[in-house]
């Protein structure tokens, strides 16, 4: 199997990544698979302009020469593609959005309407493609933090997706918060492992795998006893 993994964070050292990287260790232990990461902040990717261009010339191509036109081939190549990101602002990283943006060569003007939603043909068969998308965030666990993300990311990627949203993820990067990330780390491994053998996660797991590792009050003060003011 191809997995993509497209890593959105723009630091070094990704609080989510490290999540990512486990799931990914989980997903190739027991069977070889490919696995080709691209960290999105190192590459030259405009915005989307907004031409249509690709819609008139349907190739599955940019009209704009940059990084983008390897990730669409990349992601056409790929069978699971793994989108790691931080929760930026309630959505994704405007980096990343672009990339997102920019899929939509891959995509044709017409529509078709199904079990309520409208979506764009696509250019290619892109039916069997599964999709996962395992994002980290600051705050700890609330409603509403996680809900843009979520609906846009179920309306880009339809049935086909398996998301995780994890709270508290920059304790991923504390070394003294060990005792809790390490339990954390290994259950994503395992859920990695779930993955590949189904192609997605039951509820139970999903569910576990985004349990605060502490409870909110508990985090909020030690949040604050270590900032600036
Ligand atoms: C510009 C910016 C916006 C952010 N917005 C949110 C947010 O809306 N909700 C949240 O819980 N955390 C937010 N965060 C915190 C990050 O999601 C958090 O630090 C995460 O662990 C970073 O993951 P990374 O190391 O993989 O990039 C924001 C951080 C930055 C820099």
């Amino acid at each position: 199997m191809n997995i993509l993994v497209i890593n959105g964070s723009p630091k070094a050292n990704s609080d989510t990544m490290h999540l990512t990287n486990a799931f990914i260790k989980g997903m190739i232990e027991k069977e070889e698979h490919s696995v080709e990461k691209v960290n999105v902040i190192e590459k030259n990717i405009k915005p989307c302009v907004g031409c249509f261009g690709c819609w008139k010339i349907q190739n599955g191509k940019c009209l704009q020469n940059d990084d983008q036109n390897d990730i669409l081939e990349k992601v056409i190549k790929a069978d699971v593609i793994v989108w790691s990101f931080p929760l930026y602002c309630y959505g994704m990283p405007s980096h990343l959005k672009a990339v997102i943006d920019r899929l939509i060569p891959l995509s044709k003007m017409s529509m078709k309407e199904e079990n309520g939603v409208v979506a764009h043909d696509t250019l290619f068969d892109l039916s069997s493609k599964h999709y996962v998308v395992i994002s980290g965030c600051g705050f700890p666990n609330w409603d509403g933090n996680f809900d843009g993300l979520r609906l846009q990311c179920r309306n880009m990627f339809s049935n086909n997706l398996t998301m995780v949203c994890v709270p508290e993820t920059p304790m991923l990067s504390e070394p003294t918060a060990q005792p809790l990330t390490k339990p954390l780390l290994e259950k994503f491994a395992k859920a990695g492992q779930e993955y590949i053998e189904n192609l997605k996660l039951s509820e139970e797991t999903i569910i576990s795998l985004e349990t605060p590792m502490l409870p909110n009050d508990v985090y909020i003060q030690i949040v604050n006893q270590n900032s600036q003011g």
